[in-house]
């Protein structure tokens, strides 16, 4: 959720500090905070730039740790941002996550003759060390016991003047990544913050703790014993990590859309046998042969996804399959029979919902396959299978390029287990698989016709009501399209199934209540036109998005996008683009920072 810094090594740690902050800045971003060994804290509410300037280059050191906070307890304040220190001074530190024991740990210390200044949880932290090392002498161990008091999630980085050459980092639920320079080290929260100073990064599981100076690192479980562990290289590079020309990362991050399904695909997909490949499954084969249910979990706009995976996945492989949020999962006492398998969607690895679900079906016995963005994380990490986006970090908090390779991503697993489930032939998976092939250049066709969409999207800016609704492989997108609009415009939008219309929706509509209907040429078209037809008669304004040639929707509508004719299944992926570019251009229009929407966070490892 947070962002977290760190710097050990011999250049000024300072700038360096900000410039870790600015790249992690859409983790969360109400107040920011540092501090240098030697130098000092320095904090500054609002966006990373205003703590900039505070700090200007007053702060001169070689270590230090710094964090960009998003609000869990107390109000966005200087006070209450982050690092956060002892009575003494001595002790600072950042953290990600939530203590939940943290008020009975604030009375016992208060009892003591602790004093606080935020309303943080994260603050008793820095006392218990302080407590520790009274009885403690090595700051290591004092440091160790926090460790064991405090109950909840944390992602920590710790420096102290007793141990003015080191930073201490430590994990239980919050990812925290080391990165292995020359002469030396990084931490971050996020390793796009650290792929521009190195590539050689090590990742902390959960209960593990480091010490970490300029030349070396040592990492150890919680019962202080020391763990083995080579540093591993991540394959992106800096310039994936930067807007790339365009205006936001958002628009960036659409705009790489054809590429997108080229990643995704690269490796899985064998052109000459027009067959799809998916060679992380192969451990898991055996058992997805047997499978006899699927529960899909996920959050926001990978459970948007998880819901065309559930079209997917019954018409092609004829498994059943439900798709749920994991918020609910997590507490509904689910039943997991012998023989489900979870699938959970995420392109971070790391939302708390997910992760907690994830863990639930697992307590329960079900094999985990998962669908991850980030290489590594917690997700990753504890899933049986997982089969990687392959699209490098995605930066814009709202996801986009992300839904495009999860969707694609469950379009082969559908194909691949009817295959492996022997419902469909290999020889009847190849006309889906050209057509899959051709995906990237139609995606390319509407990504081109972007300036036509900011047109159409400028007529529509100033409402502020919108319907958006699909039916069969476009219902989940409506909801998809109208999530997007809503994040980045904060314009009320719902995603509803045309079919259900009827049942409530259609009393809202008005001429100041436009509509976005997608309405292609597939199994449902007529349905969808009729819906239309109602929504038209009660002076509705009807935004169409419809495939390239359709004369009828022209007539019908009061605008039409259009899109490449395509496969009914493979609508999904095409469909989102328009809808992603028409809530960009809306955004923008109205003066919003798209990449950056308030009180929303790119990975929410917080309930
Ligand atoms: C947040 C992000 C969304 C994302 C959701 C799930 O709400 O703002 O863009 O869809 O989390 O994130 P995940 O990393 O699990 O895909």
């Amino acid at each position: 959720m947070c962002g977290i810094f760190g710097y050990v090594g011999t250049r000024d740690a300072a700038p360096l500090l900000i410039g870790g902050l600015k790249a992690l800045e859409y983790r969360g971003y109400d107040s920011a905070g540092l501090y240098v060994v030697g130098a000092g804290c320095i904090k500054a509410v609002g966006q990373v730039k205003n703590l900039e300037a505070k700090v200007g280059d007053t702060m001169k050191g070689h270590v230090g740790l710094a964090h960009t906070r998003w609000a869990t307890h107390g109000v966005p304040s200087e006070i209450n941002s982050h690092p956060h220190s002892d009575c003494t001074g001595k002790v600072w530190l950042a953290h990600n996550g939530i203590i939940e024991n943290y008020s009975e740990l604030k009375d016992e210390l208060i009892a003591k003759g602790h004093q606080f200044k935020s309303a943080t949880d994260t603050e008793v932290a820095a006392h218990l060390i302080e407590e520790n090392l009274k009885t403690m002498p090595v700051f290591a161990d004092a440091l160790l016991a926090m460790l064991k008091m405090v109950r909840g999630t944390y992602g920590f980085v710790i420096a102290s003047d007793q141990d003015p050459e080191k930073l201490y980092i430590a994990r239980k639920g919050s990812p925290i990544v080391l990165g292995i320079g020359e002469g030396e080290n990084f931490v971050a929260s996020d390793p796009s913050a650290i792929v521009p100073y190195t590539k050689k990064v090590i990742y902390l599981n959960d209960g593990e703790w480091a010490e970490i100076t300029s030349s070396s690192y040592k990492l150890f479980d919680l019962d202080g014993h020391e763990i083995a562990r080579e540093p591993q290289v991540i394959a992106w590079d800096v310039e994936q990590t930067q807007k790339g020309g365009y205006d936001h990362y958002m628009l960036k991050e659409i705009m790489e859309g054809d590429n997108v399904i080229k990643n995704t695909l690269a490796g899985r997909l064998d052109e000459e046998a027009l067959s799809i490949k998916l060679p992380e499954l192969a451990d898991v084969e055996d058992r997805l042969k047997d499978i006899k249910r699927i529960i899909i979990t996920s959050c926001g706009t990978a459970l948007y996804a998880g819901w065309v995976g559930e079209y997917l996945i019954e018409e092609y492989a004829k498994v059943p399959v439900e798709c749920e949020y994991a918020s609910e999962f997590r507490y509904r006492s689910p039943i997991v029979e012998p023989g489900t398998m979870i699938m959970t969607i995420t392109q971070s690895g790391e939302t708390a919902d997910t992760l907690a679900a994830l863990r639930e079906a697992k307590r329960q016995g079900a094999m985990i396959v998962s669908i991850v963005n980030t290489v590594g994380s917690t997700i990753a990490r504890e899933s049986d299978a997982v089969i990687y986006n392959q699209i490098g970090p995605e930066i814009g908090v709202a996801s986009t390029k992300a839904f495009m390779s999860q969707v694609t991503l469950l379009t082969a697993f559908a194909i691949k287990l009817a295959e492996l489930k022997g419902v469909v032939t290999a020889e009847a998976n190849k006309d889906i698989v050209r057509e899959i092939l051709a995906l990237p250049e139609k995606i390319k066709t509407i990504l081109e016709a972007r300036e036509d969409i900011k047109a159409v999207a400028q007529k529509y800016a100033s409402y502020d009501d919108f319907l958006f609704m699909g039916r069969k492989y476009t219902f989940p997108i409506a909801f998809e399209g109208a999530l997007k609009l809503k994040e980045i415009s904060y314009v009320h939008a719902e995603g509803y199934g045309a079919g259900e219309m009827k049942h409530g929706p259609i009393a809202m509509i008005d001429e100041k209540f436009p509509t976005v209907a997608l309405c292609l040429n597939d199994s449902v078209y007529e349905k969808m036109i009729s819906n239309v037809q109602e929504i038209k008669a009660r002076s509705g304004r009807v935004l169409a998005l419809a495939t390239v040639g359709d004369e009828t929707m022209k007539k019908m509508a009061d605008e039409v996008i259009y899109v490449p004719a395509i496969m009914e299944m493979l609508e999904p992926v095409l469909c989102v683009v328009p809808l992603q570019l028409f809530a960009y251009y809306i955004g923008t229009g109205r003066g919003y920072d798209v990449d950056k929407p308030r009180n929303l966070a790119k990975s929410v490892t917080v309930e």
